[in-house]
């Protein structure tokens, strides 16, 4: 069975890529820092739930190495992130302190596993799917930690892809989707007109168990196959 590492995987859109991998019968390692929610979120499917801070060096070697005793990761998808600070602040109200945060989380964290990982995925000739967003290219005022760290994350993507083509290595943008990190990006705001993180899912589905080539991708661009 193949092998994907998942994190932030509680909820939102890693919980829900989770059952869709879990109902084709992937062997799924999950992690998020709320190990009850984790458990809640995994249910009862066979998914090994590793709680734990993707900024913590033990807990990815946890990750790393629990993947290994099940044959190695076919997939790693960096899906864990933070917003920095919620209400977000202009760059004139950012502290040095959040800023490192959100690129320790959203960008040192991600690099340090796929790093970890890089033996099993080459071993399998996997991939890597690093979720960003479109505040890496679009200046919206507030969002200059969190889009500076994906707009890193999009780097650190374009370049292992150029480093290793034996892999696939995509960038995906989901487009806003109605969870918990949105709602505290738009504090007190009825998000309730954005649509649901499985609607993402198919697209992040024919891209992983597709051919594209690595890159940059809108999950809204990538064609998802109808069967009936
Ligand atoms: N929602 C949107 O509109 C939107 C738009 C564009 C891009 N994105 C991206 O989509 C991805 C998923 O976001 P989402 O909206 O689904 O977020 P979410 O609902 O807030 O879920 C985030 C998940 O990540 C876990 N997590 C957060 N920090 C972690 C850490 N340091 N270590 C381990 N796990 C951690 C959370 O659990 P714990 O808190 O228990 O750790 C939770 O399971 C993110 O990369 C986000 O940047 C979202």
């Amino acid at each position: 069975m193949p092998v994907a590492v998942i994190t932030g995987a509680s909820r939102g859109l890693g919980a829900a890529l989770a059952h869709a991998l879990d109902r084709r019968g992937w062997d799924l390692v999950v992690d998020a820092r709320d190990a009850d929610a984790l458990t809640t979120a995994i249910g009862s499917s066979s998914a090994r739930a590793v709680p734990g801070d993707v900024v913590d060096p033990a807990h990815r070697r946890a990750l790393a190495d629990t993947a290994g005793a099940l044959g190695g990761a076919d997939l790693l998808v960096n899906n864990a992130s933070t917003l920095g600070a919620s209400p977000m602040p202009s760059l004139a109200e950012l502290t040095p302190e959040v800023l490192s945060d959100t690129l320790l989380t959203n960008v040192v964290a991600p690099h340090a596993l796929t790093r970890l990982l890089l033996p099993q995925l080459l071993a399998q000739r996997g991939t890597v799917l690093n979720i960003t967003s479109d505040a890496a290219v679009e200046p919206y005022e507030g969002w200059g930690a969190y889009g500076a760290s994906k707009a890193a994350l999009d780097q650190l993507t374009r370049i292992l892809a150029a480093e290793q083509p034996d892999l696939r290595v995509y960038a995906v943008d989901p487009g806003d989707m109605r969870t918990s990190m949105h709602q505290d990006a738009f504090p007190g705001e009825d998000i309730s007109d954005r649509p649901e993180p499985a609607t993402v899912v198919p697209h992040l589905l024919a891209l992983v168990e597709g051919t594209l080539p690595s890159g940059r991708y809108r999950a809204a661009d990538v064609a998802v196959e109808v069967t009936s």
